[in-house]
């Protein structure tokens, strides 16, 4: 508590209840958790030297990874690290300044053509992280006397940017068509309808009725914006994600990604015509005003998009190990939510049960992420497999997991 400094002048005094920082003294929900040894945020990882497959290092243990967004597993490709490597050597290791001045480099302009030819747009931009993707291209686009017409599970940069922008929001049940036909019904005329997906939704891993959304939105001269940051690299038969797989591509007028998940960098893009991308590179605030991904970064995308488009063999891997894990889970009786994708969520109905699981499966050797309510409708172990995974991987989660539930007596 801070001290008061004076209180004869008549001045203003220091006191707790008018202290800014009194809120984060009064957080204790994080040191709650510790000390019921259930905390489970900023666990550290070490180098992945000697590390086999699907493993990473957590100390002196290696510990079984299903909690990573590297659908690909690319993140310690040979390819992919040389690629950073000589980046580096060639360009340095930052831009140190905008794209729109100092800091655009052959590296981001040939990147951009790639990334807006596998979508099938005529151009594309690169931002710092996907969540700026998403929040600069939201909150540039839309005007006041627009209306955004969203799924009602977005992720959070979605919403950040929906928030940010002077347009009316409108959000539909998740996937629900006949009330996103409904929100359609309702706008007045004049308004200018822009409407917000994700492909593959981030937390309960399931696929936007994209055809749904397209041949709804068509006659009411809506556009569209689809978030692919668990699409690209699982969906489609070139990996350009949920929009491809459902054969609707050419009709989303922008496609989004990230470079954190499949594409083993950091970053995100957005894709569609060029006026639009024209238009954002000169308005958003986050892009204009926010230094330009580094040389290493850029050139591991490109080099994971290679082997992406090379070896589609990662991703059917990779679709038959979730496909797998689920089969086994819902045959032992868990509650696996429905889905085709990488993410395999668990729903855990307690919190608390799902806290002492993580934790115990992480004594065990596995890890994997709790989600909890409001990041998702319901407590979820939300399991993530990547094409470096194996059957043997499977058989020991699953093993390891029936053990662990019954121990802690964990309703499925
Ligand atoms: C659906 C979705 N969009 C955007 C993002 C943000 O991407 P990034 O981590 O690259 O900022 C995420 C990250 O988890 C995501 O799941």
């Amino acid at each position: 508590m801070r001290v008061s400094t004076s209180d004869t002048t008549g001045k203003r005094k220091g006191t707790a209840s008018n202290d800014i920082f009194e809120k984060c003294r009064n957080f204790t929900r994080p040191s709650d958790l510790q000390s019921a040894g259930l905390y489970m945020y900023f666990e550290v990882f070490g180098d992945r030297e000697g590390c086999g497959a699907g493993e990473v290092r957590m100390g002196q243990r290696k510990v079984l990874m299903f909690g990573s967004n590297d659908y690909l597993d690319l993140i310690t490709h040979p390819k992919v690290k040389e690629a950073a490597v000589q980046a580096i050597k060639k360009y340095g290791s930052g831009c140190s300044g905008s794209r729109l001045l100092n800091g655009t480099l052959d590296l981001h302009v040939k990147l951009e053509a790639e990334l807006a030819a596998l979508v099938h747009k005529e151009a594309a931009i690169t931002f710092g992280t996907g969540f700026q993707a998403n929040y600069a291209t939201l909150s540039a686009l839309t005007e006041k006397g627009d209306v955004m017409i969203c799924d009602h599970n977005l992720h959070a940069s979605l919403v950040e940017g929906a928030l940010r922008s002077p347009a009316r929001t409108v959000r539909f049940r998740h996937n629900d068509m006949e009330h996103f036909e409904r929100c359609l019904e309702n706008c007045p005329p004049d308004e200018k309808i822009f409407i917000v997906s994700e492909g593959v939704f981030s937390m309960e891993g399931d696929i936007a009725d994209l055809r749904g959304i397209m041949k709804l939105a068509k006659p009411y001269g809506a556009r569209t914006y689809v978030d692919e940051a668990h699409g690209i690299g699982v969906l489609g038969p070139t990996g350009a994600g949920a929009a491809e797989h459902l054969g609707v591509l050419d009709e989303v007028d922008i496609v989004m990604g990230t470079f954190s998940k499949s594409l083993a960098s950091v970053g995100g893009f957005i894709a569609g015509e060029r006026a639009v991308v024209d238009y954002l590179k000169h308005t958003a605030r986050p892009f204009v005003f926010s230094a330009s991904l580094p040389p290493a970064s850029v050139a591991a995308v490109a080099a994971s998009l290679q082997i992406m488009k090379k070896e589609p063999e990662r991703r059917l891997h990779l679709l038959r190990i979730a496909q797998l894990l689920r089969e086994e889970l819902r045959s032992r009786g868990f509650k696996v939510l429905p889905g085709e994708t990488a993410i395999v969520p668990v729903v855990i109905q307690q919190e608390l049960d799902l806290c002492r699981l993580c934790k115990r499966l992480l004594e065990e050797g596995i890890y994997i992420n709790p989600v909890l309510r409001p990041a998702a409708a319901q407590n979820l172990l939300r399991i993530s497999c990547t094409a470096a995974h194996t059957e043997k991987h499977v058989d020991r989660l699953i093993t390891t997991l029936v053990k662990v539930a019954a121990e802690l007596d964990i309703e499925r």
